[in-house]
């Protein structure tokens, strides 16, 4: 196995970092290579908010949840889709500039912000860096834009915690490889499939302990019922819709 797989196959979310500082050298490596992916037509439709500042994070920490990583990393990056800065370009000079302010543009510039996303944490973790991404960006999506200052048609879509990991947890259990591959064509799951693909998780002792603490019979009823509870996706997605209307990705 090479470093790169060693790497991308030791992955884990890390949640506590020690205090020390990322160097800026270690910070400009990490950059480089966020900004070295695909991107569509090479447009590069995506924008990355640092910040170091724990001023930053402490005004930033509400909207994640007040989730401990959001402010005990010593660095965390917000990565944006954003077409503004290619419709100034346009603007300059003298291109159509309203080509791009829709949600077609909108998918292609999150597809490229999560690739730079995931570049950038391929590189930490190859330069001995741990990290955790924070969903609660696209949550509480309307204060960040705020708070970042971020114009239209640019919106928040990923952001991730680093720093040096202050803990060694286990490799996180994740579905056998074959649950999300599909040879030609999609193979849909019957019950027997699900049964197979999830038994190892649902016999996981992390489960039973989670099962036994939550007073629940299964591991989809966490999800459903604790974690990622309907009503909430439901008022979380309306918040969405409305704040990409108001970042002017419409129709
Ligand atoms: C889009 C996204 C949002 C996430 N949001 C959070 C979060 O808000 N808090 C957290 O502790 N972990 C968060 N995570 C980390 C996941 O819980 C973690 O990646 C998953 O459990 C798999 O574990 P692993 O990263 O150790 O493989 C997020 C991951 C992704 C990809």
């Amino acid at each position: 196995m090479n470093d790169t797989l060693n790497t991308i196959l030791s992955h884990r979310s890390i949640r506590k970092f020690k205090e020390k500082k990322i160097d800026s050298e270690t910070l400009d490596m990490i950059l480089k290579a966020a900004c070295s992916g695909s991107t569509l037509g090479n447009m590069q439709l995506f924008s990355i908010i640092v910040t170091e500042d724990k001023e930053m994070m402490r005004k930033a920490a509400p909207f994640h949840f007040n989730q401990p990583i959001a402010t005990n990393a010593p660095l965390m990056l917000t990565f944006c889709a954003d077409v503004h800065r290619f419709n100034k370009y346009c603007e300059y000079r003298d291109a159509e500039t309203t080509a791009y302010s829709n949600l077609q543009s909108y998918q292609w510039a999150v597809t490229d912000a999560i690739i730079a996303a995931q570049n950038a944490c391929v590189a930490a973790e190859s330069l001995g860096l741990g990290l955790c991404w924070l969903g609660t960006i696209t949550y509480n999506c309307d204060e960040f834009i705020e708070l970042f200052k971020l114009p239209k048609n640019v919106f928040p879509v990923a952001c991730i915690a680093f720093g040096y990991p202050d803990e060694n947890p286990p490799l996180t259990d994740k579905l056998p490889v074959e649950a999300m591959i599909h040879h030609e064509v999609y193979e849909d799951y019957n019950e027997l499939k699900i049964n197979k693909l999830y038994k190892e998780k649902e016999e996981h002792p992390n489960t039973i302990a989670l099962l036994k603490e939550n007073n629940l019979e299964n591991l989809a009823k966490i999800f459903t019922e604790r974690r990622y509870v309907k009503a909430d996706n439901e008022h979380f997605a309306e918040v969405l819709e409305n704040a990409l209307r108001r970042q002017e990705f419409k129709k």
